[in-house]
């Protein structure tokens, strides 16, 4: 099989919030072909890699990525073609330089990053093995454990709903991954049942979770609790709670504006709020429960709540390991997000999740809010084994192209496949 890439072809396609993103195509000289795209986020970290948009307003309203396109189609593919696509880190390491920015910002880290997952791909392919096995080889074994978003908040509700953005189910108690699907399949549906009940509507925000408009950050927890029962399931022993407020969306003024609860809180205040919570309900993690830049709170979260649960950090991190390795020096967490399109490239998403794990910090694989049914991120999360992952509500096609994907994946494996359940967070299991 010659590996040698022959050809890069970029395409403004839509995500699944109708936006443009960037596809690619990569050719490879034996023939095979393979497709990347790239998702995009709402709640965006300042410190992320750019994502670049024409801002051409009588183009999707300035959202437009044809300029990425077309530097996929230029500038990346002059330098890229004619190189071996198993060549990984050399090929990432020359569009980084090619870009020459210390955030992807001439050539976008969206054109960057489509190009550098279409050429895993085309790897993979050419080797006859599938993504997860020619990413992780003989040891990527262990499923995840789905953190399902079934209750969206914040900017994913258009802010109509609670503050915090996202609260999560962790079927954890499950024996397979199948199986925690299928609980999560269930818990979803009888939270509707619960929210019908209750009188509220049942629309869905960005990640397929339901909306409701709560009058509290604490009614969503409640609200769950009930799902899980009444799916005749037991709440700490079966399934978790995982929570990312998302805070550096509601962060002004070095205060932090509970809109639903009509009060502000400085980082302190929040820490006694998310400790109240942790003590009233079967909590595994809490992700950027302090905003990107407040340090110093996140020194205090990490203090009192660092050794219960997992304290992962997305907007804070960034996927970046120059970010995470201050937080490891000045202790501010025990785990990282880890999301390919806030760095930009597949290597330094590994080298982001090496770090991590050479520091026993989790790494917790995530989706973004504007996907397509790309399902890269599914055999990523096996091949780094990083034993858990976010991809949404267990509904909508975009969500479910990650999850289906980790059906095949556990399906392929057989017998050699095991559920990573209460080890895979960085806090053992409490219940
Ligand atoms: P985003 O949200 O994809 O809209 O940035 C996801 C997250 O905050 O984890
Ligand atoms: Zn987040």
């Amino acid at each position: 099989m010659d590996n040698t890439i022959v050809g890069l072809q970029a395409l403004e396609i839509l995500d699944s919030r109708g936006n443009p993103t960037v596809e690619v195509e990569c050719t490879l000289a034996c023939g095979v072909k393979a497709r990347a795209a790239v998702p995009s986020g709402a709640s965006t970290g300042v410190h992320e890699a750019v994502e670049l948009r024409d801002g051409d307003p009588k183009h999707f309203g300035g959202k437009g990525v044809t300029k990425a396109v077309a530097h996929v189609n230029g500038a990346i593919a002059e330098q890229i073609v004619g190189m071996d696509a198993r060549a990984q880190a050399a090929i990432d390491e020359a569009m980084i330089a090619l870009d020459g920015t210390p955030n992807k910002g001439r050539l976008g880290a969206n054109a960057i990053l489509g190009v550098s997952m279409a050429v895993a791909r085309a790897a993979a392919n050419a080797a006859d093995l599938p993504l997860f096995q020619y990413l992780g080889g003989p040891d990527a074994t262990r499923l995840p454990v789905p953190n399902m978003n079934i209750l969206n908040g914040g900017v994913h509700a258009r802010w109509q709903g609670a503050d915090f953005q996202e609260f999560m189910i962790a079927p954890y108690g499950a024996d397979s991954f199948r199986e925690a699907l299928e609980w999560g399949s269930e818990i979803y549906h009888a939270l509707r049942s619960v929210l019908m009940e209750k009188g509220h509507r049942v629309g869905v925000g960005d990640e397929g979770g339901f909306a409701p408009e709560v009058s509290s950050n604490e009614e969503p927890l409640e609200l769950i609790m009930q799902g899980i029962e009444k799916a005749g399931l037991k709440p700490g022993a079966d399934v978790g709670m995982a929570v990312d407020p998302a805070s550096s969306e509601f962060f002004r003024d070095g205060r932090y504006h509970l809109r639903t609860e009509n009060r502000t809180l400085n980082a302190a205040e929040l820490v006694d709020y998310y400790e109240k919570l942790v003590a009233n309900y079967p909590f595994v993690l809490l992700e950027d429960g302090l905003a990107e830049d407040d340090w110093e709170g996140w020194q205090i979260l990490n203090a009192r709540l660092g050794g219960v649960i997992e304290l992962v950090g997305d907007d804070l991190f960034v996927t970046n390991v120059q970010r995470i390795k201050r937080g490891i020096r000045e202790n501010v967490a025990n785990a990282a997000l880890i999301k390919l399109n806030q760095i930009g490239t597949l290597t330094e998403t590994i080298a982001a999740v090496r770090t991590c794990s050479r520091a026993g910090w989790g790494a917790f694989v995530s989706h973004r809010s504007g996907e397509t049914v790309d399902s890269f991120i599914a055999d990523m999360t096996v091949a780094l084994d990083t034993g858990h992952l976010k991809s949404g509500a267990p509904a909508r096609g975009e969500r479910l192209a990650k999850y289906n994907q980790l059906l095949r994946i556990e399906n392929a494996l057989g017998s050699a496949a095991h559920f990573a359940g209460k080890n895979a967070y960085v806090r053992p299991v409490r219940f």
